[in-house]
């Protein structure tokens, strides 16, 4: 436990407002939380990849765990690098490292979940973007979306505001859990990595 030691003791000097940890399991993240209570410190969140095509912390137990210990889960990743937020395709792929992940294959995994995004985006007069962040919000979790402009924080700041309904909510699981692609297509690797830093 040297490293919740480390920030137990940055909190305690005044360095750090609040202790957050990033990646960590379900078990691990409870770990971390009693070594720093120990201290009187309150672990305030756990940054995991989360969004509609990847929705694992909801079956490794991070969600259940935040939740119970008060946890605050932060969703990066939570527009898939851009493919939930509708303006890619088969014919229009991502122009960069992101192409290798979202191929022709994928597209045609994913389009039934795509094709509920779009219908409830179209009946509530938002966006898919703005859905499927809606989504992670109505999880209990916190969506940090990678904006690359003004105009995509615009947008996805219009995901504040409102609540998807239990029956649009059931709609997206339920798509969702079709297409599964957490293990498959969206695990973190060197092509990720290389993305991300480009
Ligand atoms: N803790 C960790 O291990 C970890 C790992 C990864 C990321 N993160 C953090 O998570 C945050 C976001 O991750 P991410 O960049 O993967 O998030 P993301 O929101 O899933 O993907 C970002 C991409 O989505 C597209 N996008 C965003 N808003 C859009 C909109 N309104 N309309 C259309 N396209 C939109 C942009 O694509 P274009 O570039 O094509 O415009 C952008 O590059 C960052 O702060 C990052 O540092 C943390």
């Amino acid at each position: 436990m040297k490293r919740e030691n480390a920030m137990a003791d940055a909190a305690q000097a005044g360095l750090v407002r609040a202790v957050g940890v990033s990646n960590y399991g379900a078990t691990r993240m409870r770990r971390a939380y009693e070594a720093l209570a120990r201290r009187g410190v309150v672990l305030a969140s756990n940054q995991v990849e989360y969004s509609l095509l990847h929705s694992k912390p909801e079956r490794n137990g991070v969600l259940a765990v935040c939740r119970e210990l008060g946890v605050s889960l932060i969703a990066y990743s939570p527009l898939a690098m851009g493919a939930l937020a509708g303006k890619f395709g088969p014919d229009w792929p991502p122009p960069d490292l992101r192409r290798g992940r979202y191929g022709r294959a994928f597209w045609a995994k994913a389009e039934p979940l795509l094709a509920t995004l779009r219908a409830i985006a179209a009946a509530r007069g938002k966006t898919p973007a703005q859905v499927a962040l809606n989504w992670v919000i109505c999880k209990g979790a916190i969506p940090i979306p990678g904006a690359k402009n003004a105009r995509q924080a615009g947008e996805n700041a219009g995901a504040l505001g409102w609540r998807l309904t239990d029956e649009e909510i059931e709609a997206l699981d339920g798509a969702a859990e079709a297409v599964d692609a957490s293990d498959q297509l969206l695990r973190l690797d060197e092509g990720y990595a290389r993305w991300r830093l480009s």
